[in-house]
């Protein structure tokens, strides 16, 4: 009897130790930046500053490899590079840069590393500073990336892997100037953004009024949203105490708005994942994607008649041409995606002239976070992802 007792007792403690443990090593991930993460995993990160044509000043991190294999990573709208490495030694730049690829992980301007301008100052000029959508962050920023790393590396291709709003720079870019569809290997898009259609979830409850809420947003004169030093700051007060954190942000909210798999983003890693989430955004950016869905189609910033007419040279905004956008492609989507759904990539698959892969992911509840934060990555996305990679580049 007492045998048992104590015998229960040391598993008890073994079992809140180890508990104990995982939410420690959770803790020490969470308050790790790029650097820091990379270390801790094996895989050292450099850091490079780029500035774009525009004056925003870039970081771009690298964890060096083979440079005739360089591999761009492009996180979406409101995280950082940090999405690509904080599932550590199951995430995709500790792989990648496991396997000898020289791999590069862009931080989109405003967001938490790169929030910085060569003359406009984010702080005391929001108006300015905050006044771009994934059009400029895709003729700008991602085209002198691409530049940098191809000096840097001394090559004439590399291999881009993008999430989410980050696939959607890939069709901006392709189709706004063309030139780059030379220096691309291979378009990797994981959860493709272009069409809105089928959006579902909540994000599907919230789009139809997104130019009601944005337009809101530009009266109040807030133009910076989801930045990691205040929505960030709010979120971590509120999610990372466990288990209220994961039943509330993560399961409600997050889970409601991109898709459900408890599977892939469980309870330990959620403090994790919001030391780094979010890491800041526009509301032009939500304005445009709004302007998509209304619209339905995939176009240039709606800035009103007048405008227009200033800016294109047509009342409407024109669309972005997918035909130009030749570089090869290929589209992982999960079946669980609320916003990027099978239903709006397979428009895209017929839009976009070269898709050479297409993948609905085999696992059935694979989301939108999965893709980035999943914690099977290594099951459910590696085997099909690592072999287009390693074919195109
Ligand atoms: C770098 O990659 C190229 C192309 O895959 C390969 O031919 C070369 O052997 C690699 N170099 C090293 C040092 O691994
Ligand atoms: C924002 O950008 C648009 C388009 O480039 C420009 O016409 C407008 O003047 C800018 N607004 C501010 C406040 O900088
Ligand atoms: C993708 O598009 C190509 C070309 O139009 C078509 O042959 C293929 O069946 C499409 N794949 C899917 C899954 O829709
Ligand atoms: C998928 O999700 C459903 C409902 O959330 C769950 O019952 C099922 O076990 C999940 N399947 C896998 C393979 O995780």
């Amino acid at each position: 009897m007492y045998l048992r007792l104590l015998l229960f007792a040391v598993i008890a403690g073994d079992i809140f130790v180890h508990s104990q443990l995982s939410v420690l090593s959770g803790l020490e991930d969470a308050a790790l930046t790029y650097t820091g993460l990379a270390a801790k995993y094996g895989h050292p990160a450099t850091t490079y500053k780029v500035t774009t044509e525009d004056g925003y000043i870039l970081t771009l991190f690298r964890h060096p490899g083979n440079t005739s294999r360089p591999v761009l990573l492009v996180h979406g709208n409101t995280p950082t590079s940090d999405c690509f490495i904080d599932r550590g030694k199951g995430s995709l730049a500790i792989t990648l840069a496991g396997l000898g690829y020289d791999v590069w992980a862009i931080n989109i301007r405003g967001t938490r590393y790169s929030r910085s301008h060569v003359t406009l100052n984010p702080d005391t000029q929001p108006k300015q500073f905050f006044n771009y959508s994934f059009y400029e962050e895709a003729v700008y920023d991602l085209s002198a990336t691409i530049d940098r790393v191809l000096t840097e590396t001394a090559q004439k291709k590399l291999t881009v892997v993008s999430h989410s709003v980050g696939t959607t720079l890939l069709y901006v870019l392709g189709s706004e100037k063309p030139e780059y569809n030379d220096k691309i290997n291979v378009g990797i898009s994981l959860a493709p953004i272009a069409f809105l259609k089928n959006v579902r979830g909540y994000a599907g409850i919230i789009l139809p009024y997104l130019l009601e809420i944005t337009s809101l947003f530009a009266d109040l004169g807030i133009e910076e949203v989801f930045s990691y030093e205040k929505t960030g700051t709010l979120l971590r007060l509120i999610c990372d105490a466990q288990p209220f954190g994961y039943e509330v942000c993560v399961k409600i909210v997050l889970f409601g708005a991109l898709g459900v798999d408890s599977n892939g983003f469980e309870m330990a890693y959620t403090p994790t994942f919001f030391g780094h989430y979010p890491g800041g955004s526009t509301r032009k950016i939500f304005q445009h994607l709004g302007q998509v869905y209304k619209r339905d189609k995939f176009a240039n910033f709606d800035y009103g008649e007048d405008k227009n007419l200033q800016l294109y040279g047509t009342s409407e905004p024109p669309d972005f041409d997918l035909s130009k956008v030749t570089m090869k492609t290929a589209l992982f989507v999960g079946e669980e995606d609320y916003l990027g759904t099978v239903k709006d990539a397979e428009r895209l698959n017929q839009s976009l002239p070269n898709v050479v892969y297409y993948q609905v992911m085999p696992y059935k509840n694979f989301s939108h976070t999965d893709f980035v934060w999943g914690r099977q990555m290594a099951q459910n996305l590696f085997p099909y992802l690592l072999p287009v990679i390693d074919k195109y580049t």
